[in-house]
């Protein structure tokens, strides 16, 4: 029993890397969105210190270094991803901008009010939106923004088995309007927000997904494999067929200065 049981969250483990290995985006999200995130945050310092919180293999920490001309420091807890972030910022020309730290979003050695700006793209649900934003809050210098991206209810009337989907994967996702009131309650102000478009879901990130799944099924022909790619595909079918009850969402917050400071 016991040992059935770890071969089959072997093959788990497994499974996700082949699914997984090598993709530049590890969530929704795309160079435009993270563009657009960035607009809507107040004038920056010249050479601003940013957090990129579960930069994974840091598609958005190129952007931001990029965009900002300051430094990134970039948190994963998943060496391989922070390696092929090493890598693609080496080829990018901009390895002396990133600074790469291999640890926990939710317990960083950072002093307060050390950086101009945090960024999470699809990653602050591993410790709860509004846990992330409290435990981020210190972080950020005073006037300064937060963006995250967040799965988000977009209606609350979801089908029973996209609600039954979620209610094992994510229990705590909100509506848009529970997270703001999250990051309210967390200590900011919010400076926008918008949907990430559906195609964002697709183009770096499902579509190669669905397609390395239909070649290992063709390829490895194992009871704990096809298990494991049944639950990737169970994700992808309930995404595409419930297109519209939910999303990923941009939240730009902005932590305020104290009143008086002027
Ligand atoms: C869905 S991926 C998103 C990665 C990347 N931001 C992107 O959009 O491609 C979530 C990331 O959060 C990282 N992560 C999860 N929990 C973490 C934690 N407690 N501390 C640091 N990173 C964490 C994972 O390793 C993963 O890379």
């Amino acid at each position: 029993m016991c040992a059935m049981s770890t071969s089959a969250e072997r093959a788990a483990i497994e499974v996700f890397w082949e699914l997984h290995r090598g993709l530049t985006k590890q969530g929704p999200g795309s160079d435009a969105s993270t563009r657009r995130a960035l607009s809507l945050v107040p004038e920056l310092p010249r050479a601003p210190e940013i957090l990129d919180l579960g930069c994974g293999p840091g598609r958005q920490t190129l952007a931001l270094a990029r965009e900002t001309g300051g430094r990134v420091t970039a948190v994963d807890r998943i060496p391989p991803f922070l390696s092929q972030l090493r890598e693609s910022a080496r080829i990018a020309g901009v390895e002396k901008r990133i600074q790469i730290f291999e640890g926990d979003m939710a317990d960083l050695p950072y002093p307060d009010e050390s950086f101009d700006l945090l960024w999470s793209e699809g990653a602050i649900y591993n410790i709860g939106f509004g846990h992330g934003l409290k435990t981020w809050r210190r972080l950020l210098r005073p006037g300064c923004a937060v963006a995250v991206s967040e799965a988000t209810w977009l209606t609350d009337r979801p089908a029973k088995s996209v609600r039954r989907f979620w209610a094992t994967h994510y229990p705590e996702m909100q509506s848009v309007e529970a997270n703001e009131r999250s990051a309210r309650a967390a200590g900011y102000r919010l400076l926008g927000s918008f949907v990430l478009p559906e195609s964002e879901w697709w183009d770096d990130y499902y579509t190669p997904i669905e397609a390395r799944i239909r070649s290992l099924r063709e390829h490895r022909d194992n009871e704990n494999w096809t298990a494991a790619l049944d639950i990737h595909e169970e994700e992808i079918r309930v995404i595409r067929d419930c297109r519209g009850s939910f999303g990923y969402v941009f939240f730009v917050l902005q932590k305020p200065r104290a009143i008086g400071s002027g």
